[in-house]
This record gives structure tokens, C-alpha cells and sequence, in this order.
């Protein structure tokens, strides 16, 4: 089987790679793009090209780690933003997705479009059984991304997490392979 790059009508994914990382910092370092996420407006270089070496070497990451997919256009290669990949290793076959789409690039269906790609390819290709998405409560554009891409809101955990200076809550979503249909 060979998994990447994943395919769609209007992109391609693969694993970030060194030429994807000077595209990747700007846009993680835009403020709107940095507010709900776990990195900060100074993201560097330093950083990026850490991420980069750590990409796992197989199509998925180990039990525990780490995967960020690029997603580009595939006639230009440029990178138009990423979904991270994270196997779980307190449950079998589960997997939490994590996206960014570049400001210039938003609102123009990559982001819901690359996630179901992923999705699918997980379900599909990898026996998933459960993928999950936990999100900043305040974050209406990945909520309505999920939502479109058929995840369930499963819960809200009320100011429960002190990130960057404030108490913030988080909703959880979660899509399982026996619900699979509403969203594709
Ligand atoms: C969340 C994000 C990935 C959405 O990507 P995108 O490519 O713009 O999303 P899409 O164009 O596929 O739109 C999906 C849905 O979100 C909605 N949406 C997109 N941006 C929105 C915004 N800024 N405000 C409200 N809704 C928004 C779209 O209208 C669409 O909803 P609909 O199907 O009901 O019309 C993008 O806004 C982003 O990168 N944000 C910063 C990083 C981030 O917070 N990521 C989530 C971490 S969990």
C-alpha cells in the first residue's frame, strides 16, 4: 500500500518536509493563526526544522508521536497549510487531528477538505477506529469544519485548561468508523 501523498480534486498531502518550512513559519506566526493553537507569534525556524526531523519514518506516527501532513496545491507545490496526525497509545486504533489552512488560503473548503481526506485514509487504509479533535471552545471555523466533516461535539470541559494567561475551555469532537456517512 502506498499511503502518501493522499489525493484530492484540488490537493495533495504528504509528510512537511524541509521545503515546506520557510511557508510553514510564516503562517505560524501570524497572531490569528497562533491564538487557539499551543505555539506563540515568534515560532521560528529553529522550531520548524525540529518538527521537520521528527516526522515519523513509516506512514504513521508510533503510538504516542507525532505526524504533520503538508497539504499543497499540486501544481504549484505551495504549501497551504497542514493537518497533524497523533496516535493515541492509551487506546488501539484512535488518532486526534489537528489542522491549519494559511490566512490567504481560509474559507475556501482546504481545510474540510483535507481533513476528510485524512479521515478517510485512516479509516480506510489504517483500520481506525476513532478519530478525535479537541478544540479551543472559542474556535467557530474548526468547529464548523468538523461539524461539516461529520465529527460529534461530544462535551465541553469548562475553563478547565490555563492556556496563555486565561482559564479556557475545551470541546471535544469525535468520529468513529461505525458513524461514518453524515459528513462525506
Ligand atoms: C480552522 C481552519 C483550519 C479552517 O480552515 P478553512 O480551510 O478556512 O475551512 P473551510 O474553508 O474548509 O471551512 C469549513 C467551515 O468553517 C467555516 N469557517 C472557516 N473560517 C471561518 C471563520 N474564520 N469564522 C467562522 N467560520 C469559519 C466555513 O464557513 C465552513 O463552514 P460551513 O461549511 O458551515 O460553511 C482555519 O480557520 C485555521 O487554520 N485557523 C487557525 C488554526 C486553528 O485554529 N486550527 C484549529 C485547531 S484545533
Amino acid at each position: 500500500m502506498r499511503d502518501h501523498p493522499l489525493t484530492t480534486a484540488r490537493l495533495s498531502l504528504s509528510p512537511l518536509g524541509p521545503g515546506d518550512r520557510d511557508a510553514f513559519v510564516a503562517y505560524r506566526r501570524d497572531p490569528a493563526v497562533a491564538r487557539l493553537q499551543s505555539w506563540t507569534p515568534d515560532y521560528g525556524t529553529a522550531e520548524a526544522d525540529r518538527l521537520i526531523a521528527a516526522q515519523p519514518d513509516g506512514p504513521l506516527p508510533a503510538p504516542g508521536g507525532w505526524l504533520q501532513l503538508a497539504v499543497r496545491d499540486p501544481a504549484t507545490s505551495a504549501l497551504l497549510g497542514d493537518v497533524a496526525v497523533h496516535t493515541w497509545d492509551s487506546q488501539p486504533d484512535t488518532y486526534e487531528l489537528g489542522v491549519t489552512v494559511a490566512p490567504a488560503r481560509q474559507r475556501a473548503g482546504v481545510g474540510r477538505e483535507a481533513v476528510r481526506r485524512v479521515a478517510d485514509w485512516l479509516f480506510d487504509d489504517h483500520g481506525a477506529h476513532r478519530l478525535v479533535a479537541l478544540c479551543d471552545a472559542r474556535n467557530e471555523a474548526v468547529a464548523r469544519l468538523l461539524r461539516a466533516s461529520g465529527f460529534r461535539h461530544e462535551g465541553r470541559n469548562v475553563a478547565a485548561d490555563f492556556f496563555k494567561g486565561e482559564w479556557t475551555s475545551l470541546d471535544t469532537y469525535a468520529l468513529l468508523a461505525d458513524e461514518r456517512g453524515a459528513g462525506r
